[in-house]
């Protein structure tokens, strides 16, 4: 990994293989069939006092359903934000396994429920509390940051918690405080908030698979033949790819690009999900994939999240006339992993206008 100097440092750990699912597919519905499972839904989310909150990445029809239903649709900071908000006595999580459990520590005397609980993130995977809590042991002069995308152990484990969109006021605002930094579980995002803040970092070494499939080299041929698009880039994408981009950003600040900037065409490098939101709000702009085949091209996920993708309309009808799925995190552990994650709320508040 590149370095800038001496201040970053990739830790020389070993972190386990990460299995990728496939994509699943589900059945095709008609119009009627979709219109059906829409109401039950509806009338089960009223019955028992329920909200949805629907992550950028799921299917379009959670999206839209969420809206429907007073639920939202958002980045993983406004998720969290949005559920201790809510007076809603039952979050239905639409996302992956951390934004349950993120819910479910900042809310613990509300039910929390997930489609699938099996829809983890390679980033959570990729990070065991044993092997981390190990390593952070080894620097314990350096504050210790992790990413949202992490289980509700290594929270608990870390000072601050942050998410892509805020990220660099929080890793700024500790440099300015003279903090060495000990940084999981994105190693591509680690290395932009470096180079970008200057700040003395260590890196857990570990990556997103639909972030990390984006491809330089096919990514400078395709903006040759579009020479009039913007580059809108996911910052948790390689840095060759970054290098590249007119906007890096979390997925609410690409999709702010989309609406609010001058050109008329992006080419965007992140997961495809996010396309729903941007083509509802801005239908008149065209909106081009950022390349994931080419050389060295694995195509394990091709701008599809698999474990997103594990929310579906027919699994979240289930998931509510069974009232299963519920995310479970001890008293005593959302305790200690709250003060992290209030911390980066906290903190969110005073960047507010
Ligand atoms: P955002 O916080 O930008 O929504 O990102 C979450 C995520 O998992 C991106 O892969
Ligand atoms: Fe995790 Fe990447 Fe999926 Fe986001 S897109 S949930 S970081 S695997």
């Amino acid at each position: 990994m590149t370095t800038n100097g001496s201040r970053a440092i990739l830790a020389p750990v070993s972190i386990p293989t990460v299995s990728v699912p496939g994509h699943p597919e589900w059945p095709q519905l008609s119009a009627q069939e979709e219109a059906d499972l829409k109401e039950k839904i509806k009338g089960l989310l009223k019955k028992m006092n329920g909200v949805l909150v629907a992550h950028y990445y799921t299917d379009g029809k959670l999206q839209d359903l969420a809206e429907e239903t007073g639920g939202c649709v958002a980045d993983s900071l406004e998720m969290a934000r949005f559920g201790t908000e809510h007076p809603a006595s039952t979050l239905v999580v639409a996302g992956v396994k951390f934004m349950g459990e993120t819910a479910k520590i900042l809310n613990n005397e509300k039910r929390v429920l997930m489609p699938d609980l099996g829809a983890t993130c390679s980033l959570d995977e990729g990070c065991p509390i044993d092997e981390f809590s190990r390593f952070c042991d080894q620097y314990p002069d350096h504050t210790v940051v992790v990413y949202a995308n992490t289980s509700a152990e290594v929270k608990a484990r870390s000072d601050w918690v942050v998410t892509s969109g805020i990220a660099l006021p929080i890793i700024t605002h500790l440099t300015e405080q003279g903090k060495k930094i000990i940084w999981a579980p994105d190693k591509h995002l680690g290395n932009y908030v470096q180079r970008e803040t200057g700040a003395e970092m260590i890196f857990w070494p570990g990556s997103c698979i639909v972030h990390e499939e984006f491809r330089s080299v096919a990514l400078s041929r395709f903006r040759r033949l579009h020479p009039e698009a913007a580059v809108l880039v996911h910052p948790e994408s390689p840095q060759s790819v970054i290098e590249q981009a007119d906007v890096v950003g979390s997925t609410t600040a690409l999709i702010h690009a989309v609406v609010n900037r001058e050109e008329t065409s992006f080419i965007v490098a992140t997961d495809k999900g996010i396309f729903n939101k941007m083509r509802k709000l801005a239908p008149e702009k065209t909106l081009l994939e950022a390349p994931t085949e080419g050389e060295g091209a694995t195509c394990q996920s091709c701008a599809r999240c698999p474990w997103m993708g594990m929310n579906s309309l027919q699994n979240l009808l289930l998931t509510l006339q069974e009232g299963k799925n519920e995310i479970q995190v001890s008293e005593e552990l959302a305790r200690r992993a709250r003060i992290p994650i209030q911390r980066m709320l906290d903190f969110a508040r005073t960047m507010k206008p």
